[in-house]
């Protein structure tokens, strides 16, 4: 069903988000070089918009649940492997020096949301780190539409979304020595040069 969601976006929309990568890859890159980081693992990597800025620099792969969207990643980012499955049930025999995970965890409920944390964590080698980023609770968007949980709105429908506190992302990885959060807002520009913004929150963690 997600599957098809994002599948029908990606035939319809090609690269939705731009071809420019979030500024949170950059700062993750920054990050993880100062963590002696090698090699990066992406779940939800989508077309690869992120992956390309963390290619160069790190040994990267990515997990991604659209064969429409790996097959734009392949000839965008051929540096990047993609590996199509779903994030919540990642079957890689290895660990990762480092995890950057954009906008994933908000499209889950919370059962899910802690399972991709779990699965993330177990392809994540001893000391390494983890940069996830997610819609925060002052993006204009919460709060709207039918409430499923706490923190979690069908702000359009047939599409719901977690919208987390300060506190909220810091709980979900309690877990981890917290290293670093922080807000950013993110513009968007898809291909017809049209725009929009999010309010994302980021968090940097380690494990001990
Ligand atoms: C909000 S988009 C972010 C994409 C990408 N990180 C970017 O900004 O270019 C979420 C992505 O996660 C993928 N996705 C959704 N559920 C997934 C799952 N369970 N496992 C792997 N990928 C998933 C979607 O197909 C989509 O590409």
């Amino acid at each position: 069903m997600v599957n098809e969601y994002w599948d029908q976006r990606f035939k319809a929309e090609g690269m939705i988000w731009g071809k420019e990568p979030s500024p949170t890859a950059y700062h993750a890159i920054d990050k993880f070089k100062k963590h002696g980081v090698q090699s990066v693992l992406i779940p939800g990597g989508g077309y690869g918009r992120n992956s390309k800025a963390f290619s160069p620099h790190f040994q990267v792969e990515a997990v991604e649940l659209s064969p429409d969207a790996i097959a734009m990643a392949r000839e965008w980012d051929p540096d990047c492997h993609y590996i199509e499955g779903s994030a919540l049930d990642i079957k890689i025999d290895k660990t990762y020096d480092g995890i950057y995970c954009y906008d994933l965890l908000h499209l889950f409920l919370m059962s899910d949301r802690h399972r991709l944390i779990q699965c993330c964590d177990e392809h994540l080698r001893k000391g390494g780190v983890m940069y996830f980023t997610s819609f925060s609770d002052g993006d204009p968007n919460n709060g709207i539409g039918r409430r499923l949980e706490s923190g979690t709105y069908e702000y359009k429908e047939g599409k719901y979304a977690h919208f987390f506190s300060e506190e909220d992302l810091r709980e979900h990885f309690s877990g981890y020595r917290i290293v670093e959060t922080g807000t950013v807002e993110e513009v968007l520009r898809n291909q017809s040069n049209d725009s929009h913004s999010y309010l994302l929150r980021y968090i940097l963690v380690q494990n001990k």
